[in-house]
């Protein structure tokens, strides 16, 4: 989200992290499933093997954030101590105008009201000025309502791609908040970089009584491309004046058309900046920020690991080595799916091959027919489980590298939009302040920053 203390520019930041990714993309770059099958094992160093064997549950939960108190190998050491040189300076926030479930937001959970207040919280402190919010991406309308209901003269036009989520959003206003009417207004519309004028006719057909309003953008969880495409609108229309946006799902950005021009360009949006794109050109990046890559970004983040026992880090391996083996089993017509009985839950201590067959089952991808296990299936996995007695660790292993790397690589994104909007409103002589705010405990929340771009006249 920032640029790390120990670098002068963002060139030299760029060029530190491509090195850190390039050298350490065995980490990420194999889906978890397939680390047996891409035999990630063997691009493990020995001696990493040996210190996470023998780790404490304090150390290994303390690991991503260097925080543990034993003596990893000095290669290890040296791992870690890149990973807090690239790390950014997270500016705390907490809000403390939380707001009573039971009371506000009927049928929503209560992490969903925590992230809805807080953020609506944010907006309406930073944005005295403005007459009008446009919600994009407004899905059921929850941070609308929020808004309303904190301040009853907020006016706020949520866009929305789904119709059946505009439905059920302005029936949420019309049954709980009826004074609403007339403040709040939401529309379906895609919005893409050409919504610009679509927008400007909204707010007069709707609002017909703001002339010449000054706008601000807002935005919870807007995913994937819709994050950038705000952005952009934001740059090309004067008359809005902030975004506020907290983005997820980084993962889900759209693939480059031009991928066959150009190989080494995956996406549209990622990279954005020319300071980062000019520092990428000279790695094969594409082979190391590809989907995996963005998917690492989007993953629980080290506090969240911290708070995990034992037992927790003890199943949870097991699991994915278990689902590691399967994966070498199936043929690529098949998938492998957990029996409809099974939940998050289950347990995978003592495992063996008949509590792996009570768990799983292998499906034809065509029509779905669940297949009998055959006796040949079941010697390989005996022969996997005979070959890996320490497979489960190694998988929670790999899981607390790659941990410990997350918060690099959501800063890396997120950081490179930061430069995209500062090079491009130098290019049209804007006057623009960005930056973001850490708005939640990220245990609960894991995206949990809000980009806040503010024009100055
Ligand atoms: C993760 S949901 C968040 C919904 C809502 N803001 C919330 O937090 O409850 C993202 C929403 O953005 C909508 N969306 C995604 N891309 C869009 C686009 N280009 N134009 C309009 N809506 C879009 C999706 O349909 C979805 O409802």
């Amino acid at each position: 989200m920032s640029l790390p203390t120990g670098f002068s520019s963002s060139t030299e930041y760029f060029l530190e992290i491509l090195k850190f990714l390039e050298k350490y993309s065995w980490i990420y770059t194999t889906a978890n499933t397939c680390f047996i099958k891409e035999d990630v094992i063997n691009k493990f160093p020995q001696e990493w093997i040996n210190y996470f064997l023998n780790i404490s549950e304090n150390n290994l939960n303390f690991f991503p954030e260097n925080l543990n108190t034993d003596n990893p190998p000095n290669s290890l050491k040296e791992f870690q101590l890149k990973i807090s040189s690239l790390k950014a300076d997270i500016e705390k926030f907490r809000t403390e105008k939380i707001i009573n479930n039971s009371l506000n937001f009927k049928k929503v959970n209560v992490k969903k009201v925590h992230e809805i207040t807080a953020l609506a919280n944010l907006i309406l402190d930073n944005c005295r000025e403005i007459d009008i919010f446009v919600d994009f991406g407004s899905g059921l309308g929850y941070l609308s309502e929020c808004l309303y209901r904190l301040n009853n003269e907020s006016k706020v036009l949520g866009l929305e791609s789904d119709p059946d989520r505009i439905l059920t959003a302005t029936k949420r206003i019309k049954e709980y908040y009826p004074n609403a009417i007339g403040n709040i207004y939401f529309q379906n519309h895609y919005i893409t970089e050409s919504s610009d004028i679509f927008i400007k006719n909204c707010i007069e057909e709707n609002f017909p009584k703001l002339k010449n309003p000054k706008i601000c953008i807002i935005g919870l969880h807007s995913c994937a491309d819709l994050a950038i495409v705000s952005i952009n609108i934001f740059l090309l229309n004067p008359q809005i004046r902030k975004l506020i946006m907290m983005p997820c799902c980084y993962h889900k950005l759209t693939i480059s058309n031009n991928l066959n021009k150009d190989a080494n360009i995956l996406f549209n949006n990622f990279p954005l900046s020319n300071c980062f794109k000019d520092q990428a050109a000279n790695f094969q990046f594409s082979n190391f920020l590809n989907r995996p890559f963005l998917r690492l970004a989007c993953q629980q983040t080290a506090s969240r690991w911290r708070v995990m026992d034992n037992l927790e880090h003890l199943n949870h391996g097991e699991e994915m080595f278990v689902r590691g083996i399967l994966e070498t089993i199936r043929n690529e017509n098949e998938v492998i799916t957990k029996k409809k009985n099974k939940s998050t839950k289950t347990s995978y201590f003592d495992i063996n091959v008949n509590k792996i067959k009570s768990i799983y089952e292998i499906q034809l991808k065509s029509n779905g027919i669940v297949l009998e296990w055959t006796k040949e299936r079941e010697l390989q996995v005996q022969k996997m489980l005979a070959k890996f007695p320490n497979g489960g660790k190694i998988a929670e292993a790999l899981t607390c590298l790659q941990t410990s790397m997350q918060g690099i690589c959501e800063n890396l994104i997120l950081y490179d939009r930061i430069c995209y909007i500062n090079e491009q409103s130098q290019m049209k002589d804007l006057n623009i302040n960005s930056r973001y705010q850490k708005i939640l405990d990220d245990k609960l929340s894991p995206r949990c920053f809000v980009l806040m771009s503010s024009k100055n006249s």
